[in-house]
């Protein structure tokens, strides 16, 4: 076996697998695409993303991962049910999601906690 080769292949399988985790994340990360899909029209739900149609936005959600009283159960909660939860004066509609959909979005917007910047 050619030893010399060894190290390129190494090199090529670690870039090829980054790249591929990259894409997963931002393609088929369930939470994300949800996040894309059914919030960003009213808030920013990601880097470089055009300005939601609600104007003025909601908070982004760097904003409210960032915020210290974000927990997975009580967003979660919010996330499903806006208007029956303590929050009964919020302007968000229910977003009608099914339980794993909730679960998935909110673990996304928790993700963004200390690594994002809009
Ligand atoms: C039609 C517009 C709209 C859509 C769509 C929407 N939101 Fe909101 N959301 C709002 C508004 C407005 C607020 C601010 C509520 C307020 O100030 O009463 C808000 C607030 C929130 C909050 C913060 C609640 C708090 O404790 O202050 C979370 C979390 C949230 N939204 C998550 C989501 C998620 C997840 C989705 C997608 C599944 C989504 N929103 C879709 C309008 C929207």
């Amino acid at each position: 076996m050619n030893t010399d080769a060894v190290p390129q292949t190494l090199g090529a399988l670690v870039a090829s697998t980054l790249w591929l985790c990259s894409q997963a994340q931002d393609a088929q990360d369930p939470g994300s695409r949800i996040a894309q899909m059914v919030c960003s029209a009213c808030h920013l739900v990601a880097n470089g993303q055009p300005p939601p149609i609600l104007n003025p936005p909601a908070p982004s959600f760097c904003e409210i991962s960032n915020r210290a009283s974000a927990s997975a159960g009580s967003m979660k909660r919010f996330v499903m049910h806006p208007h029956g939860t303590g929050a009964e004066n919020t302007k968000m509609p229910d977003p009608m999601l099914m339980n794993d959909q909730a679960v998935e979005v909110t673990r996304y917007v928790l993700g963004l906690k200390g690594h994002c910047h809009f």
